[in-house]
């Protein structure tokens, strides 16, 4: 269904895009494209429809990491953002905290042993029967304002592992736990809980979120310790990924960054989402090295892709 959906949009949107930035394919100077990591299916239907355009314009192909993408797009934002510096990057399926030393130079000092700190969110959303329509942690990060975060004392996971990976499984556990315990329903959708049963909700989406946060600051501190050891001159600590959208991530996240003179940079919101605009921009930073793929065939066979 994924796959359907991406064919039936992706000339409109590649179209759409163009028009809206008063450009045409002969303005380009390059087609970037995400290869990965991503469901494959929906990556291949991007990669056909670069491939195509590269080809038929003469342009040069880029292939770019999603995770990479959600790093570099800070230095679009922020000009004074030099190499290097560390990166956590935090989404539904990847939690990563990354020595970025040069362009392609990437030192993975964390990494998430099992779920994704936004896949938690999405769970935890699903479970307290908040509105789906929307992805979950912007209604979890909404309804936490409401709720009391020390009145469930959920456990920080790996507190005994002093390294810098994550682990969001068993913070999922405690949380299923504490909603079977309150006898929450989420076939009854929040808006239509009882005032007693919204507050329970609240309390567990404020408690589940100040020990989700825990957790990425434990980590951040750690890596930040590692990471001045290998590289003294960083500055920047770039937080991004759909979960950096998340206004309580950022505060919290500010403290530890400041506590040890480095700066956070964080993209807004809809540059922190996965989006097109990040692509594009690592693929001018891969350009500018010369790190591109020529031109591929102009008459390429769709089904070799
Ligand atoms: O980077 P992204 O758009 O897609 C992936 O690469 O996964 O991240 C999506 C994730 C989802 O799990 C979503 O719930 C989470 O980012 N997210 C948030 C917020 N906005 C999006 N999590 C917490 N608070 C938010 N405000
Ligand atoms: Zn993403």
């Amino acid at each position: 269904m994924a796959e359907e959906a991406h064919l039936q949009v992706i000339d409109k949107v590649v179209q759409e895009t163009l028009d809206r930035a008063n450009v045409s394919e002969t303005d380009l100077s390059a087609v970037a494209v995400t290869i990965g990591p991503g469901l494959s299916l929906c990556l291949r239907v991007g990669v056909r429809k670069a491939r195509k355009t590269a080809g038929s314009f003469n342009l040069p192909i880029i292939g770019v990491h999603h995770m990479e993408a959600h790093a570099l797009v800070a230095r679009l934002i922020e000009r004074n953002l030099q190499f290097p510096f560390m990166a956590l990057l935090i989404s539904g399926g990847h939690n990563l905290l990354v020595l970025a030393r040069d362009l392609g130079q990437y030192v993975q000092l964390g990494t998430t042993i099992d779920d994704a700190i936004g896949e938690a969110y999405d769970k935890t959303a699903k479970w307290l029967g908040l509105d789906m329509r929307r992805s979950g942690g912007p209604a979890i990060e909404e309804l936490a304002h409401e709720g009391d975060a020390e009145s469930i004392k959920f456990s920080i996971p790996m507190k005994q592992h002093k390294d810098c990976n994550f682990s969001y499984a068993g913070l999922k556990t405690q949380v299923r736990l504490a909603i079977e315990s309150k006898h929450i329903n989420a076939e009854i959708p929040i808006s239509c809980a009882s005032r007693h049963d919204r507050s329970s909700r609240a309390d567990i989406a404020a408690s589940f979120q100040r020990v989700a946060v825990l957790h990425l600051e434990e980590r951040c501190e750690r890596a930040i310790e590692w990471a001045l050891n290998i590289e003294p001159s960083i500055k920047h600590l770039v937080v991004a990924g759909g979960v950096a959208s998340n206004l309580y991530v950022r505060a919290r996240l500010d403290q530890v960054v400041k506590k040890n003179n480095l700066q956070l940079v964080c993209p807004p919101p809809n540059l922190c989402t996965d989006n097109g605009v990040m692509v594009a921009w690592t693929g001018i930073e891969h350009l500018r090295m010369g790190r591109f793929d020529p031109p591929p065939p102009a008459d390429e066979p769709e089904d070799l892709v």
